[in-house]
This record gives structure tokens, sequence and C-alpha cells, in this order.
């Protein structure tokens, strides 16, 4: 768990160029005049926790929590919005990847999500990704004037950015460039073939996306994508992760790779939706106390049966018999436990199985929690 905001600082090694940072980063001077944001997302923090603690390598670590980005919200695209995501430090061992980005896949899978692509590439490391930077820069600087306004004044920036640009006139020049994976050095090639190699073995359908680079400059080689094929195109990316080998050092740690992915946790409902499968549901209820001697036998009744495992709701306000069973019905709790004058009288309570159509029975005030447990079982 990391905090939801930090030192400015920890973000900017997201990239000053990405839009994350440089448009989309809820940043403030606190009361103190520290300079600190709102989390866009969680990687940079898992990374400078892991330099603060120094866990033992390989070092896998997991997060849920909300993150904050400043844009127009539309369906899919949020200001709070909320990612479940894995981290793993300590191995430069492409079997890694191949580890997480399997376990996203299953992941979705396991959820019942059917319409899913796999998107991979590779950026190359500091080695040969220097040599393809001045290669693209070549290619589009010859584009300049095609290219859109935004791009065509900061391409000297990172001109990577301009294969990510969904703007048309982007996308044109975008179609003839150079790509990554076609100038990787040895070691990534091979880094690549075997993360590719990988994912084949185990059954993981992917395909190659050579534009592929994603929102965010730390990665470094495996870069992927989920794609939902139910949602619109501009909102469908339903998570995404790569390898970091640099991040660590870059914030100020010692030199240790790392790869890892973050799930957007409501594309992930929305993908659900559209794929049919709606809400899961919510929680079944075991036993309802209907209670009509003024509440405390409900109390106290919910207290022991809940203490006890067993799940248990009641109606408050000293609603009428039938509204209470009303409540009951629609509760859909597999048995009512009902307390009547009677029922105080002789020691009892009253049990009746709301699914089946069996008569109310009497049971022993003692023996109440023991009796429900064996007919859930
Ligand atoms: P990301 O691609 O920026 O990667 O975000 C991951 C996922 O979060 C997206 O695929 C999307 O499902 C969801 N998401 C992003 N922005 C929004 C938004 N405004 N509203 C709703 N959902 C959104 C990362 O955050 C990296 N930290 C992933 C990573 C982990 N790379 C290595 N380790």
């Amino acid at each position: 768990m990391t905090p939801t905001f930090e030192d400015v600082a920890v973000f900017k090694r997201i990239g000053t160029s990405t839009d994350v940072v440089r448009k989309e980063m809820y940043d403030f001077e606190d009361k103190g005049g520290r300079h600190v944001a709102l989390r866009p997302e969680m990687t940079a923090s898992v990374a400078r926790a892991f330099i603060e603690h120094r866990p033992t390598l390989p070092w896998k670590a997991w997060y849920a929590g909300s993150n904050f980005r400043f844009e127009r919200p539309q369906a899919g695209r949020y200001r709070e919005f909320h990612q479940v995501g894995v981290e793993a430090f300590g191995s430069a061992d492409p079997d890694l990847d191949v580890e997480v980005i399997t376990l996203g896949w299953d992941y979705y899978r396991s959820l019942g999500i059917e319409r899913l692509d796999l998107l991979i590439n590779s950026l190359g490391d500091e080695q040969c990704r220097p040599a393809y930077r001045e290669m693209l820069l070549a290619y589009l600087g010859d584009h300049r004037g095609e290219l859109c306004d935004e791009h065509s004044e900061r391409l000297d920036e990172n001109p990577l950015r301009v294969l990510d640009c969904k703007k048309p006139r982007c996308a044109k020049v975008v179609a003839g460039a150079p790509t990554q994976i076609d100038h990787l050095c040895q070691p990534c090639a091979q880094h690549f073939a075997r993360v590719r190699a990988g994912l084949e073995a185990l059954g993981v359908e992917y395909r190659l996306s050579p534009l592929l680079v994603r929102g965010l400059d730390y990665y470094t080689r495996t870069t992927f994508e989920y794609a939902g094929l139910a949602l619109e195109s501009a909102q469908n990316a339903l998570g995404g992760g790569g390898r970091y080998d640099g991040l660590v050092a870059a914030l100020g740690g010692p030199d240790t790779p790392g790869v890892g992915f973050a799930l957007g946790v409501e594309r992930i409902l929305l993908a659900l939706e559209a794929e049919g499968r709606g809400p899961t549901r919510g929680v079944q209820l075991d036993a309802f106390v209907v209670d009509f001697v003024g509440g405390s036998e409900a109390r106290d009744l919910c207290h022991e049966l809940r203490r006890a495992g067993i799940r248990t709701d009641r109606a408050f306000d000293a609603r009428s018999p039938k509204a209470q069973f009303k409540a009951a019905d629609r509760s859909g709790a597999r048995m009512a436990v009902v307390v009547g004058p009677d029922e105080v009288q002789s020691g009892t309570v009253g049990l009746k199985d709301l699914h089946g159509a069996g008569p109310q029975v009497e049971v022993a005030r003692a023996e109440i929690v023991t009796e429900v447990r064996r007919r859930l079982e």
C-alpha cells in the first residue's frame, strides 16, 4: 500500500514528456510548501518503496487502489479510477515477463472476459534505443509539416510519442516509420524471442504491435497491453505494462530490473457488461431475523449468528410482522429466524426455510446457531 500522494519528483520519473506528467497530474503545494502530487499510477511509488525498504530479491508485490488523472471524463476515462497491479523486481529473465503477462491474461479469463486481445512490443534498451530514436527522428523530421500541431512542435523532445498519436495526420506519417522491433540489438532481440516463445508455449495468444509505445517513459524491452474488443477502441485498454529496467536506478536506487502490469478496474467492469456478463451477484444471505417483540432479540440473534460466521441481516424500526417477512423474502436469505411473544415465553425461536415450502419449526433458543449451521451444510 503506497500513499495516495507523495513528492512530485517520484512521479516525474514516469517521463516529463508524457501526457500523464505534463497534463494529467494533480500536483500542488501543501501548507508546508512541499510540492506533492496525487498518484497518477503506482509503479513509480512501488519502485520508491522498494528503494526505501530494500526487500530481498526477487521481490514480487501486488496492489489495488485509486489513481488520479486530470482528463475530460467520459465513458471508461475518469479522473479517479482504480487499478489492480503487480510488480516484480530483481530479475531480467524474459521468463518473468512471460509469467507477468500470463498472470494478467489468466486473470481476465477467470473473470469471464473472452473478447481479449494481447498486444506486445519491444522498445529496446539503452544500447539500441538511441540509434533507433535518431533514425525515427530523421524520418519524422522529413515529414514534420504533415504531423499534428502538437507533435510537429514537440517532435525533438520525444519522437516515440508520435507513434502513439491517434490523430489521422500523425497516423498517416507513422505508417511508413521505422519500428524498434526491426532495430533491436542482439540481447534485446534474444530477450523478445524468448518472451514470444514462452507465451506460445503457454498458449497465450498475442499480436505483435510495433507501434505500441505506451503512455509512460520508463519502459525498456517488453511492453504489452490487453485490449477489450467489446469496448470502443478509444477506451478499450483494459490494462497494460512492461519492463522498466532503468526505473529503480533513475529514482536513486541500485541497478534493479523490474516488470509489471496495472489493470483498470472500471474498464474491466465495462468489458464484462459489454460481453453480457453484468455485475457479479451480491452476497447471498444465510439468515434473516424477524422480531415481533421490539428488536432486542433481533439485535442479539444477529450478533450471535454473525459471530458464528452465518451471514445474517434483519429489519429495523420495529416494522410490522408482514413488512418484516416481506423484507426477509426480498433479501434472498435461505431461512428466517422468527421471534414472537410465544417464542420468548417458551425459550425457543422459529425457523422457516424461505426457499422451500416446509412449515416453521420451533428450535431451542440455545440451539439456534447449531441448527442453522446444520441446515446450511
Ligand atoms: P497505464 O496504461 O497508464 O499503465 O494504465 C493501466 C490501465 O489503467 C489502463 O490500461 C486502463 O485500463 C486504466 N486507466 C488508465 N487511465 C484511466 C482513466 N483515466 N480512467 C479509467 N481507467 C484508466 C500504468 O499505469 C502502469 N503503471 C502499468 C505498469 C505497471 N507498468 C509496469 N507496471
